[in-house]
């Protein structure tokens, strides 16, 4: 009846995980979300605009009101200043972002570069725009890019590259030199970049975070793509926005305008109030998910998992060759039913996975539950 245009792709390993965590009530550290509450000056005020009948639809590009608290809140965090009119964009959801740029951008046969392991939703989104995605591994050492690598892949062809810092699965941050480097590169050749940036506020270790906005050279020729969901907690919100050129803006609007049109008022209206009421609240982020890292770090010291703390993100991964040699998406199974623990195999953000043994846990829970897996995952 119909050819698949994905073929390769199936249900996704979160939403596999996640219902095997809750089949086997394991402790569900597999899927990115929270298991705490977000503020609730940010709750009341949802609840507030959807009772007092804001609940048709926003402007296609997003409520002015949340525009102008993005615009300060890049301004302040960033130093970055941007036209809320014409350069910023609220979107339900990064991951709506990251499609509508790569379809206004990619032609049939134009390649990208996706630098491997990376998340799941950019390969498919070149697929079906009939692009050829082009994967690099990200290097072995603590996964920073291989800049000449990368630029080895490039191609007469190539027309984009999607960069995710912090970074998902492994929770690598960028350095300003990764940033400079990347900035030659795609200067020279004359590419559009996708920035994803979802995890901005969670830098450890006294490290901040350098955006793609920061650099003129970067800035100038791309999409960076944030979402409300990770930096207020409220995933299940899916709501975001992407900031780029007035001239990629319009093209990423035209997509925009049919993929999905408009992101939900209420929320757009609760996000702008508590922008504008707690402007330094994203702050305080790293701060609390670094303690987070840190206990379940440390619950782990006795176990026979090997780890390098974080650096970023709300993934911690761990290394299980020393306990055994099956392959993690197996093992990842095997755990959730037998010890109690869901987490994510880190093979499958890869197109060809190295020969490495990973799983990628997400520490955005409750310390109590952070420490029952540990003390579960201390028992294999
Ligand atoms: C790297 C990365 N990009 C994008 C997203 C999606 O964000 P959103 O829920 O706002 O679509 C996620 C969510 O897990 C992510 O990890």
């Amino acid at each position: 009846m119909l050819q698949s245009k994905l073929p390769d792709v199936g249900t996704t390993i979160f939403t596999r995980m996640s219902a095997l965590a809750n089949e086997q009530q394991a402790l569900n550290l597999s899927q990115g979300f929270p298991d705490f509450q977000a503020p609730q000056a940010l709750r009341t005020a949802l609840a507030h605009h959807a009772l007092e009948g804001h609940n048709q639809y926003a402007p296609m590009t997003g409520l002015p009101a949340l525009r102008e608290a993005i615009a300060n809140q890049l301004a302040r965090h960033r130093g970055v200043r941007c036209d809320p009119e014409t350069e910023i964009t609220v979107v339900p959801g990064a991951t709506e972002a990251i499609f509508c740029a790569i379809t206004a951008c990619v032609r049939p046969g134009d390649e990208v570069i996706l630098l491997d392991p990376c998340y799941d939703s950019y390969r498919p989104a070149v697929i079906l725009a009939g692009g050829v995605p082009v994967h690099v591994p990200l290097g072995a050492a603590a996964f920073a890019p291989d800049w000449e690598r990368i630029e080895s892949a490039i191609s007469a062809r190539t027309r984009l590259l999607v960069l995710n810092s912090p970074h998902n699965p492994t929770g690598a941050v960028m350095s300003r030199d990764d940033l400079l480097q990347l900035q030659r590169l795609v200067t020279r050749h004359g590419l559009l970049v996708v920035s994803d940036e979802v995890y901005e506020y969670l830098v450890f270790d006294g490290r901040g975070h350098h955006s793609a906005l920061q650099f003129e050279g970067l800035r100038s020729r791309c999409f960076a793509v944030f979402s409300f969901g990770k930096t207020f907690g409220v995933t299940g919100w899916k709501t975001g926005y992407c900031v780029a050129p007035p001239e990629l803006t319009a093209e990423l609007r035209k997509v925009h305008q049919y993929v999905c049109f408009v992101a939900v008022t209420p929320v757009q209206q609760a996000l702008a109030d508590f922008m504008s009421r707690e402007p330094d609240y994203p702050l305080g982020l790293a701060a609390s998910y670094q303690h987070k890292r840190d206990l379940f770090c440390a619950a782990l010291a006795n176990s026979r998992f090997h780890l390098q703390p974080s650096a970023g993100s709300y993934f911690q991964l761990l290394d299980y060759s020393a306990i055994s040699a099956s392959v993690d998406t197996v093992l990842c199974e095997q755990w959730t039913r037998e010890v109690g623990v869901a987490s994510i195999p880190v093979s499958v953000f890869y197109q060809q996975p190295p020969p490495q043994r990973l799983l990628r846990f997400c520490f955005a829970k409750q310390d109590a539950q952070l420490l029952r897996a540990a003390e579960r995952l201390c028992r294999i």
